[in-house]
This record gives C-alpha cells, structure tokens and sequence, in this order.
C-alpha cells in the first residue's frame, strides 16, 4: 500500500485550482488609528467578512495552538507557516530547548560534548540575538546555558552579541546588555574568564536570511572572528549607549562593534581551537552564518581566515542539508507535510515569495526542509527583494510582482496549488513606521485582489490567511488596550508580531455550494489549514492531521 495516498474527499471534488495566499504579519485587533490594517483601504479582504461571514473566520497564530511554549508567545513565520504546512502542532524550538535547558538532557548530548572537547585549551564563543522576544532565541535560554557551560568546565567563554528591537520594543537592547553583563561579571568573580566580544545589530550584522545580502554576515564575520569594525569600544553597554546616540540609530541596525582591551586589541576573535555555539534556536537567520562557519568550499565572501573550531548551532537548522553537522538540540521532526502529500497524489505546486519571506512558502511551509520534494511537481519562484533598504521606504515591496506571477501560474493551467506570501504587512509593520505600514496594507489587498480575479477567471478557489499579527497594531498597550507613553511622553510603537489571532477566508466559483466553516472547531488554528486545504483538492486529510475548518451542507 501506498502510504503516500489520500482518501478521496465525499463530497468535495478534485480537479480545482486552489490560491493559497498568506499575508505575512495581519492580524486581526480593534479598530483604532494604530491598526493599520482598519486605516488602509482594503476592500477585497474586508468584503469576505462582510459579504460572507460563513466563509470568513478569524484562527488562532500565537502560543501553544503553534507549538510555542506558553501563551504569551506572539506568533511568527516560522511556527506560522510550519503550522500551516504540517497540519499538525509539533512543540517547537523554543520549547525544546527550555526542555532541554531544564532537564540538563542537552549537556549529555552529542553536540555539547562536541564544544566540550575545546574547553581546556581554547574559548567557548557564543553568538546570537539578545532579547527574549522568544521567536529567533531567549535570553534566559543563553542564561542558563552560560551557567551550564561553566559547570561543565568551560573556563573562557566570549559572547558575539546581536541587538534586536524588532521582536521587543526598540532600545531595549540597552537593558539586556546589561543583564548580560552583570551575569558575565558574576562569572568572572568566580575566576571564569567571560567577556562580551563582538555585537552589531540583528538587521545590519549577521542575521540575514535566505541569501538576501552576504554582506550582513560578512560584517558579522569580519567582528567576531577577524575582529575587525568600524567601532571599538570597551565595553558592550558603552557601545549600544553611544551608537544609539546616531540620528535615526536602532537596535536592529546598529553598526558592528569589537569590546578591545586596555591596548586597543579585539578581546575575543574566533581561533583555532575554539568552540563557537550559535545560540538561536530559529533556523532562518542562522542558516547563512552556519554555511560559513561549517562549508569548507564557500565562496559567499572572503572569509580571509578561516578558523579550525568545533561548531554546533542550538539546533540543525537545516534538515535536508544537515546544517549544521553538530547542534545542541534536536529539531521539532516535522513529516509528513501537506505539501509532500500533496505532491504524491497529483497536486502540481506552485509557490512563489520575494526573496526575505521565499523561504516562509518552501522551507518552513516543508517542514524546515530545502529543496523540491519533486521537481517534476513543483515549480519554486523567488522574486529577488530590494537589497540595503528598510522596507518602510518602499512599502509595496515586491506585492504586485508576487501576485503577477501567481495570476500567470494560474492561468498557465500547469498548477492545482498557486502558494504565496505577500511580506508588506509584516516587512513593514516591523520598521514600526505607521504611515508605510498603512501603505503597506493597501498594497498586500491590491496583491489579494489580481490573484482572486484570476480564480474567478478558472473556476478556482482561494484561500486567504495570515501567519501571526503585526500591522493590526504598532504601539505597546496596557491590559485595557490604551497606548502607552514612554517617560518622554512619546508613543511606545510596536515593531514586533502581535498575540492577535488571523483571518482565514475561502472562496471563489470553484468552491462547492454548501461549503462553509463549520462552527465545531471554534479554537481552530493556523494547524487545521492544511486539513482544509486538502479538503479543497477533493482529498481527506490524513487521520492524524488538525481537523479541517470546513464542513459540506447539502442545500
Ligand atoms: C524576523 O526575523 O524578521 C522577525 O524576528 C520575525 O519575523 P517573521 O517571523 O515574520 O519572519
Ligand atoms: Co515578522
């Protein structure tokens, strides 16, 4: 037997071409000036609300209903498309690794005594973002374990740190500098020699993703290994102090630093001998430093030295490429995903993204898994993004080329799924920048618009949803709701996901005439899509799959 092949659906039939369109960051909130999304004019997705609320609903995108730990955990892509792709709810890195923190399971692991073998003549390098936004890392995480590396012999540790602002509220970085530096100074009274070495701002140094701009990492590399940047400073609290003092600096862009001692020397480059850990548990910002400091063939830039260490990320962060080699952690295994099951029973793919959020429709949407599942199947469009910007100068992004290309792929006929991610809401909405964001909105709806006029042109069907809030609200509030000042009596704006859940809308002249959201899983979320999808296609989804959204009335 064919493990692979889905039972037909009863009532629903096959044959239909299906628009699958996430928009990245809309969430649903209040209306009120801060939601940009109620300021934008949208009408296409504010007419699936209102001309048919029985196939409009909102689902949940944040805290457990993702695999986060708790529920104060705002959503983000990668749990949000992971969900969507896999139909199921797999605990996810952010859990796995508290786990792993908490039992002590992750100090007898392969990876761990991989660093270990460098502890007694060399340093333990730790690099990562410094925040607890909880959605690439979590400074308790890199508490804990700085702690059980010393326990467990470490003696000279150095961290590389990246200051973010982006997942917690800009010029936080300041205080968990801080933080880190007071534990770093508990240690060294201790006789452990811990220092800050490198830092840089998430945006600017390091934390690109899917091969956007290698210059980022370079910038990183050159500091924490060659230790070479444009800013040296002593202390790690005195650089973020100073390089905020910039006109228009921020967290997420602050420019790369080296801490060097009393004669002006980098205290902490990456050498033979080292151990270097990346300590952030999302996979999509790291990928492009493990490639560097993992490959031994790279011609990304010129490494110029290339140390000899022992490397291991907190988790693989690449299953199909195995990237990297050595990790702390044990991935979330995610299998079975819509899309190879798709694929084994006929469904011809398309999917489409600018290059920041590409690989939100491929790699999360497959389980963290590059590549085709078949390329005889598949079609993988990535539409190359404005390199060196912050997106709120150009908040259309590349929406309206997404869509063009989803429109085509749907008339072609060759695809049964037309996949998208249309960025704006959340790219923009993370610059905190109100007025781009709201322009942002109105573009992602244009964007929604092209791709439902070509359903109707084939008799097909869309499906509109979203991955996690962001533009539907851009300023930090009190329990009651209202905006927050800051002791300068300014707005505290957002540039962070929301905790708000996402609309999910189905429609077009392909859908069956009875059906509809059934109303029995009202805490349904961004998990039951995949289920619902496969309905769509004329298939039952697998037994083990989130239930589906949908029902079938006969009228
Ligand atoms: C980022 O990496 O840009 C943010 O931390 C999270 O945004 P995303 O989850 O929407 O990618
Ligand atoms: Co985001």
């Amino acid at each position: 037997q064919n493990a692979w092949k889905l039972a037909d659906h009863p009532k629903l039939p096959k044959g239909r071409t299906i628009a699958m369109v996430v928009l990245d960051g809309w969430g649903e909130a209040k209306p009120d000036q801060y939601n940009c999304i109620h300021v934008a004019h949208t009408p296409t997705m504010d007419s699936f609300k209102t001309t048919a609320p029985e196939k409009w609903r909102l689902i949940k995108a944040h805290g457990t209903a993702v695999g986060l730990p708790s529920e104060d955990d705002m959503g983000n892509s990668e749990v949000g498309h992971n969900a969507l792709g896999a139909g199921r709810i797999f605990a996810q890195g952010a859990k796995l690794v508290d786990l792993a923190l908490a039992s002590g399971k992750i100090y007898d692991g392969e990876g761990f005594k991989y660093i270990k073998e460098c502890f007694d003549n060399g340093i333990l390098h730790l690099i990562g973002l410094l925040s607890d936004g909880g959605v690439h890392s979590r400074l308790d995480q890199l508490q804990l374990l700085l702690k059980g590396a010393v326990e467990n012999g470490a003696k000279r540790i150095r961290v590389h740190i990246l200051t973010d602002g982006r997942d917690v509220l800009d010029g936080s970085s300041i205080g968990f500098v801080e933080t880190l530096e007071k534990d770093l100074s508990d240690l060294r009274e201790k006789g452990i020699d811990a220092q800050i070495a490198s830092g840089g701002g998430r945006m600017y140094v390091t934390m690109d993703r899917y091969e956007n701009d290698w210059d980022v990492v370079k910038r990183g590399w050159d500091a924490q290994v060659l230790g070479e940047a444009p800013y040296k400073f002593r202390n790690a609290v005195e650089a973020v102090k100073k390089l905020r003092e910039e006109p228009k600096a921020n967290d997420q862009y602050l420019p790369p630093f080296v801490i060097v001692d009393e004669s002006g020397n980098p205290v902490g480059t990456i050498k033979d001998g080292d151990a270097v850990v990346t300590f952030n548990f999302r996979a999509d910002r790291m990928t492009m430093l493990a490639k560097a400091l993992e490959y031994e063939d790279f011609d990304k830039f010129d490494r110029v030295r290339v140390p000899k260490i022992h490397y291991a990320g907190m988790l693989q962060y690449d299953g199909e490429l195995k990237l990297p080699s050595h990790y702390l952690v044990s991935p979330p295994e995610i299998d079975r995903t819509s899309g190879e099951y798709l694929v084994h029973n006929g469904i011809r793919t398309f999917a489409c993204s600018e290059t920041v959020k590409f690989g939100h429709v491929t790699f999360f949407w497959n389980g963290n898994r590059s590549g085709y599942f078949n390329q005889e199947m598949e079609e993988y469009v990535e539409i190359p993004s404005d390199v060196g910007i912050t997106f709120n100068v150009q908040p259309k992004m590349k929406a309206i080329e997404i869509a063009e290309k989803a429109r085509d792929a749907i008339l072609s006929g060759k695809f049964d799924q037309v996949r998208v991610n249309l960025p704006n809401g959340d790219m923009v909405g993370h610059t905190g920048d109100i007025e781009a964001t709201v322009v942002a909105c109105k573009v992602a709806d244009d964007a929604v618009k092209m791709i439902i006029d070509a359903i109707e042109q084939v008799g097909g069907i869309f499906v509109i949803t979203a991955d996690h809030g962001n533009a539907e609200d851009m300023v930090k509030r009190d329990k009651s709701g209202k905006p927050l000042l800051d002791k300068n009596g300014s707005l505290q704006i957002l540039t962070s996901h929301t905790l708000q859940p996402v609309p999910i809308a189905i429609g077009g002249p392909g859908l069956a005439p009875g059906a509809r959201f059934r109303n029995d899983v009202p805490t349904g979320g961004l998990a039951n899509v995949a289920a619902t999808v496969m309905n769509l296609h004329g298939f039952e989804a697998p037994s083990d799959y989130e239930p589906t959204l949908i029902e079938v009335v006969d009228n």
